[in-house]
């Protein structure tokens, strides 16, 4: 789905790309730059810079760099199209998609025909199907009468191998496409859902995009099966279906979820189902998967609590520490649910309703919540219990990345295992810099049921990155980290000045004056691109990178110096790379044993040079001349 390159190049021109990061980041302007805390990492001092002209951001804490479009990208998740149409219609501008942007259109309506049609389906198959009676009683059994069937367009789907296939007619395209069936291996077409009680799940505006399907439970006394089947099955991700970007229920819960700026997240379809019967209309759960960051970015437009209401024996190791990061980065809080042992919110809405609610209202910080739950396990009567709960505890508190929040948990954690603050906050320092246990109290260890027959685990920590690194305790000024390796410096400053200052030092510069092959690939792109944007383009990830960086920093050379100033910084390059290619002459002509006269008049000649650099009325000359000779070394190789 091709979008011109021309149109690429306006929404970036129309965008204000301060303005951008600025919904994400605090930026203020310092010199040419805006400079805030990185949106991309946990960090106390700012370390992300932008610079407005070129429209491109560079963190140098965690590296992150790029322009608009992936910022975009990387904060709304979407790929390099969407982000521009993003873009696009952010900054109003018209952007001419070619031909086979309306195919891709079409096929996704054409998908989404078909799962429409399916519910219908399956849903009429559940309410008048003669062999759907098991599964009416089952649902009668928990409760669900006819309205809440109707509400959340439950459906049958019944034991046969083909039934919505052949009653729809899907073309094996359409089928598979859809993941409601598939062509097995006799190349006939056969129905995902069987035998089960299907949820269809759909997008916020209510089209289905996928279905979660129950098994009934055996009957008592009937023998066990051969082959145990999960008790959920989920649609597979297909064109119009991301896990990670869907939740089940947002299309009925919005408005109760706006209107209340909270919304309820729990793990299961039946949650969902018992907290509107409970009269919490603003629940939703993810779809078999972890609460993952994409479902923060969606429901940010929605709500600014979070209220997860898992299973109880769940609740206190299903979300991992990125909630705190994701809380920050979302402006959103967190809050858990502390629901009765061994219950979850499904069940607990049918034997006592009035207590779900009293959990959901109840709900407390993430951290608070862990916490209580250490002290709530901990011998709180004896001296030893009391410093190991401590401990317990701030390993838990450990993982937040913001010191106030720390230490008020200190102050608490303190008074509550009756110690010093002063130590419990020496201790929590140690316990930062340590890296966290391994697994343990780490989340994921679910209880050991069979999960879904993709395998996929539904562990809350998936792509967890690790222990939060401690925060940086520099001073509140960026400090752009120049490598540590002395020798790339001059180079470093030198393309710089090739990115800020082009008219003073680009007919100064040859690639062969830069050893760094990054450094020199960044020179000689830039030299012959016609601008930075496509110099970056042009350039492999590495120089992309070190554009991106240098784009933001400025040079440190000082225009006011007297003299001038870009002087320091060529001599500097020229001299380095002089004394190398002289080495390389040397140890070349002693290996081959001829020209040794020769050598040793162009060494001289060159050491002379080398000499006029630091005299001021002959240092241009020598300059220019030992440049030269550089080139003319570097060809000859
Ligand atoms: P639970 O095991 O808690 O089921 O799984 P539940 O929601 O309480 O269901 P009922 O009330 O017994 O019918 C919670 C969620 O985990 C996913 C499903 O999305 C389910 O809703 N899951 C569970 C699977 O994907 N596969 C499974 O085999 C089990
Ligand atoms: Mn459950």
């Amino acid at each position: 789905m091709a979008i011109p390159d021309e149109d690429v190049a306006r929404v970036r021109a129309a965008t204000d790309i301060v303005a951008l990061i600025g919904e994400h980041a605090a930026l203020r302007q310092q010199g040419r730059r805006w400079v805030g805390l990185c949106p991309f990492h946990a960090e106390k001092s700012p370390s992300f810079s932008v610079n407005a002209q070129e429209g491109l951001y560079y963190c140098f804490g965690c590296q992150v760099s790029g322009d608009a479009i992936s910022f975009v990208k990387a904060t709304e998740h979407l790929d390099f199209a969407d982000a521009v149409r993003f873009l696009a219609d952010r900054a109003g501008v018209t952007i001419h998609e070619d031909a086979s942007g309306g195919a891709d259109r079409r096929r996704r309506t054409e998908l989404l025909d078909a799962m429409e049609r399916a519910v219908t389906w399956y849903h009429e198959r559940l309410l008048s199907g003669p062999d759907a009676g098991p599964a009416r009683n089952y649902l009668r059994s928990r409760g669900y009468d006819a309205e809440v069937v109707r509400k959340f367009r439950l459906g049958w789907a019944p034991d046969e191998w083909d039934a919505l296939a052949k009653g729809l007619e899907l073309s094996e395209r359409v089928l598979t496409d859809t993941g409601l069936g598939f062509v097995n291996r006799r190349g006939r077409r056969q129905d995902s859902f069987r035998s089960r009680i299907v949820f269809p799940i759909c997008d916020p505006s209510g089209r289905p995009v996928a279905f979660g399907g129950r098994i009934l439970p055996t009957p008592p006394g009937a023998p066990p099966l051969d082959r145990p089947e999960p008790k959920y099955k989920n649609s597979q991700e297909t064109p119009i279906y991301s896990k990670r970007r869907t939740l089940y229920a947002l299309n009925w819960a919005k408005h109760e979820v706006v209107a209340s700026g909270e919304v309820i997240v729990c793990e299961g379809y039946t949650d969902v189902i018992g907290c509107f019967q409970a009269g919490l209309g603003r629940a939703v759960a993810t779809c078999g998967t972890a609460l993952a960051e994409e479902h923060f970015t969606l429901l940010r437009n929605f709500a600014k609590r979070i209220v997860l209401a898992y299973d109880a024996d769940n609740a206190g190791q299903s979300a991992t520490s990125r909630v705190y990061e994701w809380e920050r980065r979302h402006e959103v809080d967190v809050a858990v649910a502390d629901l009765p042992a061994g219950s979850d919110p499904g069940e607990l809405a049918r034997t006592d309703p009035e207590a779900l609610r009293v959990a959901i209202a109840g709900a407390r910080p993430f951290l608070q919540f862990r916490v209580d739950r250490v002290m709530a396990a901990a011998e709180l009567g004896s001296a030893e219990g009391r410093a190991r709960a401590a401990d317990a505890a701030l390993s838990a508190v450990a993982e937040h990345p913001d010191e106030l929040v720390r230490d008020q948990y200190v102050m608490q954690i303190a008074d509550r295992c009756r110690l010093e603050a002063a130590l419990v906050r020496d201790r929590l320092e140690k316990a930062r810099r340590s890296p966290p246990k391994p697994s343990g109290e780490r989340p994921g260890a679910r209880r050991g049921t069979a999960r879904e027959s993709e395998g996929e685990a539904r562990r809350m920590d998936d792509g967890d990155p690790g222990p939060i690194p401690p925060d940086d305790e520099g001073p509140g000024q960026p400090r752009p980290e120049r490598p540590r390796d002395p020798s790339t410096r001059p180079g470093l400053e030198a393309l710089r000045l090739a990115v800020h200052r082009p008219e003073e030092v680009a007919d100064r510069l040859e690639g062969v004056l830069f050893e760094d092959p990054v450094q020199r690939a960044a020179f000689e792109v830039l030299s012959e691109a016609e601008s930075l944007h496509e110099a970056i383009e042009e350039s492999p990830g590495d120089v992309a990178d070190l554009l991106r960086r240098l784009a933001v920093e400025e040079p440190v050379t000082d225009e006011d110096t007297i003299g001038d100033p870009f002087d320091a910084v060529v001599y500097q390059l020229v001299r380095v790379a002089t004394h190398h290619a002289m080495g390389e002459l040397q140890v070349a002509t002693r290996a081959s044993g001829t020209g040794l006269a020769e050598a040793t008049a162009e060494v001289a000649q060159v050491r002379h040079w080398l000499d006029e650099l630091d005299d001021p009325d002959a240092s241009r000359a020598a300059s220019d001349r030992l440049v030269a000779w550089l080139v003319v070394r570097g060809s000859a190789e």
